[in-house]
């Protein structure tokens, strides 16, 4: 029997690795396609998908971009779903486990770096100088987090903070002084209209053999937040180069 892994006190996380949800971040994975239709992606770009969770962008962009893809997750859960994937569809992705926030890996091998609602969920600062550290000279990381529009009152900020396990939740002008600070540049922002509910695509499951039972009443009440924030909390896509 799998014990529950508690990663940053996030129950939400560890609802996410004993479902194993794909494309668990706004958007989905459709979302996710149209980002790198504009990047130049090639067979020999050189790809990290930090908190790569189950695999399913990694093994997107090994599969369309025939790039060399690397994931890194710090879930166990995650990293074994996420091999799992690439061992049923032979791709040659590397799965690491391990913390962005000091991670392996060296110095300047990234061309691309994304991460998918992970940042959120960590010490952004250290993260982030991670991140500046393993792109290259000019590459390209692409980030798409949680976003707020405005400040929450205080109840509401740790109700959300608590559920996800967040130290913080940021504005789109708190996120671009953050990736400053860290040191890139040509910063770009997108968000799909209409909200965070919507434009998503169906996530796939890969369930654990057991499962909590209180893990079970976590999506409704994920769901639930994003409902009653609806048009408060929010997400941006940021694009930036190293
Ligand atoms: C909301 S999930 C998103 C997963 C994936 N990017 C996706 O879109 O499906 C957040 C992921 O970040 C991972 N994570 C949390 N803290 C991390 C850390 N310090 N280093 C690496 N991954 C981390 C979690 O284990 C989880 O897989």
């Amino acid at each position: 029997m799998e014990k529950v892994v508690v990663i940053g006190a996030s129950i939400y996380l560890d609802f996410l690795s004993k479902f194993g949800v794909s494309g668990a971040h706004p958007g989905g994975i459709k979302l996710t396609k149209k980002i790198f239709v504009n990047e130049k992606i090639n067979k020999s770009s050189r790809i990290l998908d930090v908190g790569c969770g189950t695999g399913q962008t990694a093994a997107y962009l090994a599969t369309s971009y025939g790039a060399k893809v690397t994931g890194l997750d710090i879930n166990p859960i995650m990293i074994e779903k996420a091999k799992n994937r690439m061992t049923k569809y032979q791709l040659p992705v590397d799965i690491i486990q391990g913390s962005i926030e000091k991670c392996p890996l060296k110095d300047s091998e990234y061309d691309f770096i994304i991460s998918e609602s992970v940042l959120s969920f960590v010490n952004k600062p250290r993260a982030l100088k991670e991140i500046f550290r393993l792109l290259k000279h000019d590459g390209r990381f692409i980030a798409n987090e949680l976003t707020v529009n405005g400040r929450l009152r205080v109840n509401s900020e740790e109700e959300i903070k608590q559920f996800y396990g967040l130290d913080s939740i940021l504005t789109e002008n708190d996120w671009i002084t953050l990736f400053q600070q860290a040191g890139f540049k040509n910063i770009k922002t997108f968000m799909r209209k209409p909200s965070i509910l919507q434009n998503h695509s169906m996530p796939e499951f890969q369930f654990s053999e057991y499962i909590e039972p209180e893990l079970y009443e976590i999506m409704q009440q994920h769901f639930n937040i994003m409902v009653k924030y609806q048009g408060t909390l929010d997400y941006r896509v940021f694009l930036c180069t190293k």
